[in-house]
């Protein structure tokens, strides 16, 4: 059977981009399409300043939000990685078979760490490792799939490299693991600034993201104010009209219905915005409401995060033992 791993980074608030773009197919799909682990991976929050009350709280909340929406635990395992010692004994592993010049490469790597330096800040050496980390993480449960968006497909390419090179060097014991995209229409932008992803970020962005557990009425005002574009036919054309065709795609995406063919039925910009808002709050309240359930009982989710833990140890040791002998450690007998 596939094995499917994934993860999200506790580094902010879950987005309707995190849930339309992947975790709604988690919970659709693939928890019952193969054996699926799903993981809270917080020690990649730690690459980059952060404050531990937050993140102890966001990757609690991240959890019980996976479980709102639907992820059961009965079907796959949801756990938090640094409940899971195997990710970190493996990572350093993995970082004697990759190189420091393949780390630079990473977009990602030369994304952020710019940033951080034109803010005068330092960059935080796991911030260059965490590609190995990922790929640990992925490796030690033998995944062969990985759904993620594209932003992730250099780290699972290298994810790849690194599996065959240590098989190739010190014997066969990874699996190579495939990054898989869900489709293209799932891709939500953000609501302020079409050309970019509806990522996590808050502060000056926090306007064009619909958090997965913004208040109805904030969704509505966030919908209402999307930036559109000249002109006032609705078409679904995301080169000339990015910002309807996000919109069009936000509530293909609630509907049920292709985008092209929702556009037809608008010829009016507020209206498209206002049946949008209403699509979002409605696909999101079930999972509200769940999620307040799930809020007054925290026992529930310490229980299911603690058997995940378990579950997921007892799938990754025997591998990682493999990879530590197979690369010359003394085994602890
Ligand atoms: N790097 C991913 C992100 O930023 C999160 C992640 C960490 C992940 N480890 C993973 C995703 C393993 C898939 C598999 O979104």
């Amino acid at each position: 059977m596939t094995r499917i791993f994934s993860g999200v980074k506790p580094t902010g608030h879950l987005t309707l981009g995190n849930y339309l773009g992947a975790v709604r197919r988690w919970v659709a799909v693939d928890q019952h399409a193969a054996e699926a682990l799903f993981c809270v991976v917080d020690l990649h929050a730690l690459t980059v300043d952060h404050d531990p009350a937050r993140v102890r709280r966001l990757s609690r909340q991240a959890a019980s939000l996976l479980l709102a929406a639907g992820l059961d635990p009965d079907v796959c395992t949801v756990f938090v990685q640094s409940q899971v010692d195997e990710h970190a004994r493996l990572a350093y592993v993995l970082e004697c078979v990759a190189t420091d010049g393949e780390m630079r490469r990473m977009i990602q790597y030369k994304e952020k760490s710019a940033r951080e330096r034109a803010r005068g800040g330092s960059v935080r050496l796991s911030l260059l490792t965490y590609p190995v980390l990922m790929a640990a993480d992925i490796l030690a449960y033998g995944a062969d799939e990985v759904p993620v968006g594209d932003d992730q497909a250099q780290h699972v390419e290298l994810t790849r490299d690194l599996a065959v090179r240590f098989n190739q060097r010190y014997g066969h014991t990874f699996v190579v693991p495939k990054a898989v995209h869900p489709q293209v229409g799932a891709r939500v932008m953000s609501l302020q600034d079409p050309g970019s992803k509806m990522g996590k970020s808050d502060g000056d962005a926090a306007a064009g993201i619909v958090y997965l557990l913004d208040e109805p009425e904030v969704v509505r005002k966030k919908v209402m104010r999307a930036v559109t574009d000249s002109g006032h036919e609705v078409e679904y054309d995301r080169d000339a009209k990015p910002g309807v065709a996000n919109l069009l795609d936000i509530l293909a995406a609630c509907t049920g219905r292709e985008p092209a063919a929702l556009a037809e039925d608008y010829h009016s910009y507020g209206v498209l915005k206002k049946d949008t808002a209403e699509a979002v709050v409605e696909e999101l309240r079930p999972l509200r409401v769940r999620h307040a359930e799930l809020c007054a009982d925290p026992g529930y989710v310490d229980g299911v995060l603690r058997a995940g833990a378990e579950r997921a140890r007892g799938l990754a040791r025997p591998r990682v033992d493999a990879a530590y002998r197979a690369i010359g450690l003394l085994p602890a007998g």
